[in-house]
């Protein structure tokens, strides 16, 4: 990895940064398919590529890893096509037409090149020049930044394509992964300080849906811990004081250097701005799962993802949909157990019936009403591919798309109907 954090660049940019900050209400977008490519939001694409399409991804070219290890002579240069052209600044112009303040990015651990064990393990390389293209546009945008470690070292559940490589054999819960993702960890807060690119990065979370059943993921306590122990020993590092570490036996403050001599560019422009670190919450976990709150030093925030239309939440009928949301308590349980500010960092229109226009309207506003309970939402996704292969997957996928049709309203923080909800509201 080559990152370009000459001191002259770092310098001749530093007017130009703008903190990365938590926003008071976060409207987000993730810009998923991008460095973690999901086959089956841009099937026509994947297809041209090479790739393949099938029920089960582990049973065809259905993941980067089964990709690269099919063409290994052209995936590099394949995957920088798509990295060039998913992502651009037409949709970022897009996105800030649309209100949108916040983008969660997620990536893999092979970004970082050094960590992939090339003789067994198959993926691209060259995203991270990307990546910091990418937030460099966000950030010259006024989009906040939180880059979420969606595809694990091992893989952190079983058969998904987004984990990077769609297998059933999770090895992400062991020491030697651990390690890897902090390594990966470290890497990313080191760059997210000394690299103008990233200025509007304020968050950075440790594990995308981990598997729900706490008894298969042996060792996340612990790594909690170890996460947030590595972030802010870089920003110790790097002489951003972390209050409460000073106090419990890490190197004083007064053995950092303290100056702009050291080379981190908030600190030389007088910001201690330290990482928001963030997991999924306590309660994504079933089966005496430990507490992310108890991992924290220092600022935190708590993800939860919901989907209606993979079944288990709700009827499948637009009424039951309605009663189910208008009634969400989950960022009322969160914060009972400390897990708070809770945004929701997925969320999209899709349903197990076929949506009529009206319903959609409706779908969106009352998610909205639900997750602003907490600190806001990020839509999955900024966009899904449109081509007749992927049929009508925009209309409730692509939260660009979702605005054109007007589910969304072009003012993320409005509703067609404040009060959609009223007739569904059960005992408060
Ligand atoms: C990736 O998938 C392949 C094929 O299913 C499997 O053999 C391999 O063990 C997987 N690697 C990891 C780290 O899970
Ligand atoms: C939705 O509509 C499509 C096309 O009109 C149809 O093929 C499909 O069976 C319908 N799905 C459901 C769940 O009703
Ligand atoms: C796609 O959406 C249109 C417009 O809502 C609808 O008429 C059509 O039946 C949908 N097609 C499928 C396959 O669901």
């Amino acid at each position: 990895m080559r990152a370009s954090i000459g001191l002259v660049g770092l310098l001749a940019s530093v007017q130009h940064v703008l903190a990365g900050t938590l926003p008071s209400k976060i409207y987000g977008v993730n810009i998923g398919g991008w460095l973690v490519l999901e086959p089956w939001m841009l099937p026509a694409e994947w297809e041209a590529m090479g790739g393949q399409i099938c029920s089960d991804c582990s049973q065809c070219i259905g993941s980067e890893w089964s990709y690269t290890k099919a063409y290994p002579n052209i995936a590099n240069a394949e995957f920088a096509k798509h990295w060039s052209t998913w992502f651009t600044q037409d949709d970022v112009n897009q996105l800030v037409a649309d209100g949108i303040n916040t983008a969660r990015i997620p990536l893999g651990f092979w970004l970082v090149e050094p960590l992939v064990n090339r003789a067994t393990e198959f993926y691209p390389e060259g995203g991270i020049v990307y990546l910091q293209q990418g937030v460099k546009m966000l950030s010259d945008a006024g989009i906040q930044v939180i880059l979420d470690h969606h595809a694990l070292p091992g893989v952190q559940t079983g058969d998904a394509s987004f984990t990077g490589n769609c297998t059933e054999y999770v090895e992400f819960y062991t020491d030697y992964n651990y390690q890897r993702a902090l390594v990966w960890t470290a890497v990313m807060t080191s760059l997210s300080h000394l690299d103008p690119n990233f200025a509007s990065v304020f968050a950075i979370e440790a594990v995308n849906e981990p598997i729900m059943d706490a008894d298969q993921t042996p060792g996340y306590g612990t790594f909690q811990k170890e996460f947030v122990d590595t972030v802010r020993a870089v920003e110790l590092t790097l002489g951003i004081p972390v209050p409460g570490l000073l106090a419990s036996g890490l190197p004083s403050r007064n053995t950092l250097v303290t100056t702009c001599a050291i080379p981190s560019f908030r600190r030389c422009l007088g910001l201690t701005v330290l990482y928001l670190v963030r997991f999924m919450d306590i309660n994504w976990q079933y089966n005496n799962p430990s507490n992310p709150a108890d991992a924290a030093i220092g600022p935190q925030g708590y993800d939860n993802h919901l989907y209606y239309s993979f079944g288990g939440v709700a009827a499948a009928n637009p009424t039951a949909y309605m009663e189910s949301i208008c009634n969400l308590n989950r960022v009322q349980a969160d914060a009972a157990l400390g897990d708070t500010p809770l945004w929701f960092g997925e969320w999209g229109l899709p349903t197990q019936f076929n949506a009529t226009d009206e319903f959609l309207y409706m779908w969106a506003d009352a998610q909205k009403l639900a997750y602003s309970q907490g600190a806001g939402w990020i839509f999955w996704n900024f966009k899904v591919e449109q081509s007749e292969l992927a049929g009508n997957l925009s209309r409730q996928w692509s939260y660009i798309e979702g605005v054109k049709l007007g589910f969304l309203t072009q003012d993320p923080s409005q509703y067609h109907n404040a009060n959609v909800c009223e007739p569904y509201l059960t005992t408060s």
